[in-house]
């Protein structure tokens, strides 16, 4: 079914929410619980995915052309919901795009500083969001001193796309066991990369998920730290500021709106991206359309 959002008003338009895959779907899941009359459209660049081992450069021209896709859907407003997107592309993508942009660094950097007692915080992410040093900059704008302790987990990412990949998820056996990624492999793989932070001696009491596919190993990653440690995400204050700003600006749905989400990858497996894509939103991805690279570097 279309959008024939150039009738809607600007109020009941769909959200637009961008990801480098499948990751993004953790805050679009927030945001469609606490806001259940929201339309949601779902831009998941699963082909260039991971983003996180790419250059700066690079990932900021991707997030240009998903925010000019994006913002031709007459989204009202756009989440880039990757915090790798976000530490390359924020900005820009705010100085160009018709539309106002939020990112989940600023959301995760406040929700570890409402955690921390220690005042030191570990962020876990991506080589390139780490490398950035964003994270460090939003929690020290807000309180400048907190220690923060970046810690890049270049292979996580590929772990959740593989395994959802697979299709072993969607087995009995896994959505029996509660957790899908706690597997031996994947909580040494975890273990072995957080070691900087649980052997630094420093007193971090909270690790912010730094990656919005990272709330998928959250289990294992909570086993690796230990109880000590408090393990927050950018996904629910993300989903606040989301809610603030809307709210202020008079542009949340009618409430008697039933929300049509739609989503659009550069994956070539529909299924997959089908039932990956389910798992994570919580809900049958219902309405899915396949975009090519060629046309998304047309904008
Ligand atoms: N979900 C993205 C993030 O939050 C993953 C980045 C990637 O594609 O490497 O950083």
């Amino acid at each position: 079914m279309e959008f024939a959002s150039d009738l809607l008003p600007v109020n009941n338009r769909p959200i637009g929410v961008f990801d480098s895959g499948l990751g993004g779907l953790t805050v679009a899941r927030a945001i469609a619980t606490a806001l259940p009359h929201e339309s949601i459209y779902y831009l998941g660049d699963t082909k260039r995915c991971p983003y996180g081992v790419r250059t700066e450069d690079e990932v900021r021209s991707f997030v240009l052309q998903a925010g000019r896709w994006l913002a031709a859907r007459d989204i009202k407003i756009m989440i880039i919901a990757c915090n790798t997107a976000t530490a390359a592309g924020l900005r820009i993508a705010q100085q160009m795009l018709p539309v106002p942009v939020i990112g989940v660094i600023a959301p995760g950097a406040r929700a570890a500083i409402n955690s921390t007692r220690t005042r030191k915080v570990g962020v876990l992410a991506t080589p390139l969001t780490v490398r950035t040093g964003a994270y460090t900059r939003a929690i020290q704008a807000l309180d400048a001193g907190v220690a923060v302790y970046g810690c890049p987990a270049p292979s996580f990412v590929e772990i959740v796309e593989n395994e959802l990949a697979t299709g072993a998820h969607l087995q009995e056996r896994w959505l029996q066991n509660g957790d899908v990624f706690d597997t031996p492999e994947t909580c040494e793989e975890v273990a072995r990369t957080l070691v900087p932070i649980v052997e630094s001696g420093a007193e971090v009491d909270t690790v912010v998920l730094g990656c919005t596919h990272f709330p998928l190993l959250a289990g294992p990653i909570r086993k690796a730290l230990g109880p000590n440690v408090r393990v927050v995400s950018s996904a629910e204050e993300t989903t606040r500021e989301l809610t603030d700003i809307l709210q202020r600006r008079e542009q949340l749905a009618d409430e008697d709106i039933e929300p049509q989400h739609r989503f659009a990858t550069t994956s070539d497996n529909i299924a997959e991206f089908a039932a990956a894509g389910s798992f994570i939103f919580g809900q049958p991805l219902k309405s899915i359309e396949h975009i090519s690279l060629d046309e998304l570097n047309n904008y």
